[in-house]
């Protein structure tokens, strides 16, 4: 018999009745370190207390109110994001996957208005993940996301990672009108774009006019130890995503757009019921309010160099589980010769949550205020989870 809840998700057994900072506490009383932060998005830990006054304060004065009305909450939020990025507008959602329909849209919109409604291809990268719409799989084009949702939405071609001749070639069809990519590869396994390929698509969508789509779902919002991951390398896109961070474990998303990418957008052509709510936005606000200084972000860049330090240490003691460490920030990936599964596994022994991801990952993505303490403890319990499962492996 089909379980009440529709069983898409691979569960671990395991129940959490309460959350405080980097720490989850289980039904059985047992804490657990969260380095998993629901997938980079309690950037600011469980029941921030900020965040937690931010969001009693807006349900004891307005819940929701239709987009048919002015949202203080939404418009102090935009003009934080505005005014701390390239971009002149944003529109808000409650997902990052509706941030990229919305993104799409926006890019084929843009070309129809710029009398070349042919530019509806939108190149993307193999290893990508930009959610499970419609669009967000056909972007991606895999079996795994794609077989049996078909017909999928026309439009999309994936390009491999790194190879820049091809990338050069599939840009200069006719009916490009937009590249999409991840600064910092997420579900793919914790792989950063370098900023000089970054740049290289810059210049490649400036000499054609296509427009350049960052997804930072996953990697912006502070986590890199700047406030959007591009910022490392000195350019901007023309439309970006965001998502799970922005609102700190409140479901909130937006897309981030130039007055250019973002002007055929006009009354009527997008819309969201709930996208921008005041509750969502009011936390939101906070978290931008909190994770925006420049103070905070260098505490993310002095936490996530001690991290990394030790992630190293914990790759030299296990070689017969361990490859390597990437990423960039507070999202780092441990490359395992183990099945990241079995290494995540050994994480709930020793009470510490990661995350497994494609291409032989296990991903670390704490709280961004994960202190220098909590992160020598988490160092500790991976060193037992990777004992565990190394002796297993011996
Ligand atoms: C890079 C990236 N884009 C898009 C998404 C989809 O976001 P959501 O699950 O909020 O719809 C995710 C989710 O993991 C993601 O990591």
């Amino acid at each position: 018999m089909i379980p009440s809840i529709l069983p898409t998700y691979n569960r671990a057994d395991l129940s959490f009745v309460k959350g405080e900072g980097v720490w989850l506490e289980a039904e059985d009383g047992r804490r657990y370190l969260d380095l998993g932060a629901g997938i980079a998005v309690n950037a600011l830990g469980h029941a921030n207390p900020d965040l937690v006054d931010a969001l009693t304060t807006q349900a004891g004065a307005l819940w929701h109110v239709s987009n048919l009305y002015r949202i203080p909450a939404q418009q102090r939020l935009a003009d934080a994001l505005v005014g701390n990025s390239f971009a002149d507008t944003c529109f808000f959602t409650n997902s990052g996957t509706e941030a990229m329909e919305l993104a799409v849209k926006m890019a084929r919109r843009y070309w129809h208005d710029h009398g070349q409604p042919e530019r509806t291809r939108i190149l993307t990268f193999e290893g990508a993940f930009h959610g499970r719409s419609s669009a967000a799989i056909a972007a991606v084009g895999t079996e795994k996301m794609t077989k049996g949702f078909g017909p999928l939405l026309p439009g999309f071609t994936q390009l491999a990672w790194g190879d820049h001749d091809a990338l050069r070639a599939a840009a200069a069809a006719p009916d490009v009108g937009a590249i999409l990519i991840e600064p910092v590869q997420g579900e793919g396994g914790i792989r950063p774009v370098p900023d000089h390929c970054l740049k290289g698509l810059r210049e490649i969508c400036d000499e054609t006019g296509t427009l350049l789509i960052f997804d930072e779902v996953q990697c912006g919002m502070g986590r890199t130890g700047k406030l959007f991951a591009h910022e490392w390398a000195g350019i901007a896109p023309d439309i970006m995503m965001v998502a799970k961070g922005i609102g700190g474990g409140f479901p909130l998303g937006a897309v981030l757009a130039t007055e250019k990418a973002a002007a055929p957008m006009t009354a009527g052509t997008h819309g969201s019921t709930y996208g921008g709510n005041p509750l969502a936005c009011a936390v939101g606000a906070k978290v931008m309010e909190i994770v925006a200084e420049d103070a905070f972000l260098d505490g993310v860049r002095a936490r996530a160099g001690q991290l990394r330090q030790g992630l190293e240490g914990l790759v030299a003691s296990h070689p017969d589980v361990f490859e390597g460490v990437r990423g960039a920030g507070l999202m780092l990936g441990l490359k395992c010769r183990v099945v990241p599964a079995d290494l995540v596994q050994a994480g709930y022994g020793e009470a510490v949550l990661t995350v497994p991801a494609a291409d032989n990952v296990v991903r670390l993505l704490p709280p961004l205020n994960i202190t220098a303490s909590e992160i020598d403890e988490a160092l500790s319990r991976l060193d037992r989870a990777a004992a565990r499962v190394g002796s297993d492996a011996g």
